[in-house]
């Protein structure tokens, strides 16, 4: 059978050239037009890149239109109910869920690079007592790189999976500090006895004069939400610390760009926003106003939780985290006014029609801050919760970007629309 291709036609110059259509395991089949410049002298044009594939990757996959979301070909709904959020770090970096023996090293090496250097506690009493967490998770982050800088060779797949260790293990450290500082309580070090996320709760919670007693609703709450945030293919912060690591960048400077990138609104800074947002509705009186204003295109308010680039249809991680947060708070005997508010702002914006023609559903940040609001974790600590569940899947795209054999500097073109070639005119010459 003739191979697929797609042939793009120049109507100006009659020109026309034949691309190869690819086609992965699932989804849109693709256009592959590396040659469109030699062929036609063009570039393309995709703001927003809302059509345009960056890599080929085997970590994850996404359908929007049915809401399916696979890590290395196993669904989340399967992941979220089976397995932990350190079980799936390892499927999407090596590949296949791992063995007891193999399990039983990998937890042992995230725990031997629990720990952080001591100079690097400096670094959290530089910030203003009230700095934003994802500030300074994007400084510290981005110091851990001075700290493995020039002995490390990251052209070497054994460097690459001790870096995706480091950074997997050293996370619930850094981020815990965040809140330590802040509260004026003393750093923990990571206790080994300790599963991972009970390890992070101990670092966070645990009080300097009492034994800490760990519940286990809330650790295994939590693992779901690290497992729910674990990776999400190309997004915008993946996509960043793709970009950043093309230029051989340091890989825990591309986690701190990867940070950063995170910390937006429309990305996972909108788990903060939806508190914000439900704490200013305030009562269920006032939730239609608010789906008003969100249609409103004079109004910049969006419903925050709400819309996906990707998912026209329910987002899976959504459907999870609503049951997760009705059982948590039902376990925990929370009585959480704001949850009543979100499913009550779900479900009229469900039945509007602006909602319903834009394929706009509730995401993975609408309901994930009320669990971490039961969590005891501040509304500011949310997204660094974000980063540090992203950092596996950061690191898990980094290291097959470094060892893909199309490896090379990501460097996008550009449509011009700026001032022709003009000359320059002295400062005492302008009018
Ligand atoms: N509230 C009201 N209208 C919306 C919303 C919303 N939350 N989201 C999209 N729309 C409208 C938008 O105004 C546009 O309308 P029109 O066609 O009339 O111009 C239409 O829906 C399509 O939206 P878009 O802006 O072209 O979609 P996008 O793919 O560029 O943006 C998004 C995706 C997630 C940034 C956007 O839906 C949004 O701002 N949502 C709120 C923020 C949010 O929840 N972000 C978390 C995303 S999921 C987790 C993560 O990525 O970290």
């Amino acid at each position: 059978m003739r191979k697929r291709t797609v042939t793009i036609i120049d109507n100006q110059s009659g020109k026309s050239a034949e691309f190869p259509v690819r086609r992965g395991s699932y989804g849109a089949p693709v256009i592959e037009i590396g040659d469109l410049y030699k062929e036609l002298g063009m570039f393309t044009l995709d703001p927003g890149y809302g059509v345009t594939g960056s890599c080929r990757s085997a970590i994850t996959y996404l359908d929007g239109e049915h809401g399916v979301l696979l890590h290395r070909g196993y669904p989340i709904e399967q992941l979220a109910e089976k397995s932990t959020f350190l079980e799936v770090a390892y499927l999407l970096i090596h590949g296949e869920l791992p063995n007891q023996a193999e399990m039983l090293t990998w937890d042992h090496a995230i725990k031997m690079h629990g720990m952080t250097h001591e100079h690097l506690n400096r670094f959290y009493s530089g910030y203003r007592y009230d700095a934003h967490p994802m500030s300074v998770l994007t400084g510290v982050v981005g110091a851990v790189a001075s700290f493995y800088h020039d002995e490390m060779d990251i052209y070497d797949p054994q460097e690459r999976l001790i870096t995706a260790r480091r950074i997997i293990g050293k996370m619930p450290n850094l981020v815990s500090k965040i809140y330590r500082y802040q509260s004026g309580l003393p750093f923990v070090y990571p206790d080994n006895s300790r599963d991972y996320v009970e390890n992070f709760m101990s670092m966070m919670f645990s009080w300097p004069t009492e034994p800490f007693e760990i519940n286990p609703v809330a650790v295994r709450a939590l693992d779901l939400l690290l497992i729910l945030h674990a990776d999400h293919e190309q997004n915008a912060s993946t996509s960043t610390v793709r970009l950043a690591g093309s230029a051989e960048s340091n890989p825990f400077a591309c986690v701190a760009a990867g940070i950063v990138t995170l910390w937006g609104k429309s990305h996972g800074g909108a788990n903060e926003a939806v508190i914000h947002m439900l704490e200013e509705i305030g009562v269920p009186k006032n939730i239609p106003a608010f789906v008003e204003r969100a249609k409103d295109k004079n109004d910049p308010f969006r419903l925050m939780g709400f819309g996906h680039r990707v998912y026209k249809n329910y987002d899976p991680r959504a459907t999870i985290i609503r049951a997760a947060c009705h059982n948590l708070l039902d376990e925990m005997n929370l009585n959480q006014p704001l949850f009543e508010i979100a499913m009550e702002l779900e479900q009229l914006a469900l039945e509007d029609d602006y909602f319903i023609e834009r394929k706009l559903y509730p995401n993975v940040d609408f309901y994930s801050g009320l669990i971490y609001q039961a969590l005891n974790i501040p509304k500011q600590m949310f997204t660094p919760m974000f980063a540090l569940a992203r950092s596996a899947g950061w690191i898990a795209q980094w290291m097959e970007m470094m060892g893909d054999e199309d490896f090379r500097i990501g460097r996008p073109r550009q449509l011009y629309v700026g001032a022709e070639k003009r000359d320059y005119v002295p400062l005492a010459e302008r009018g």
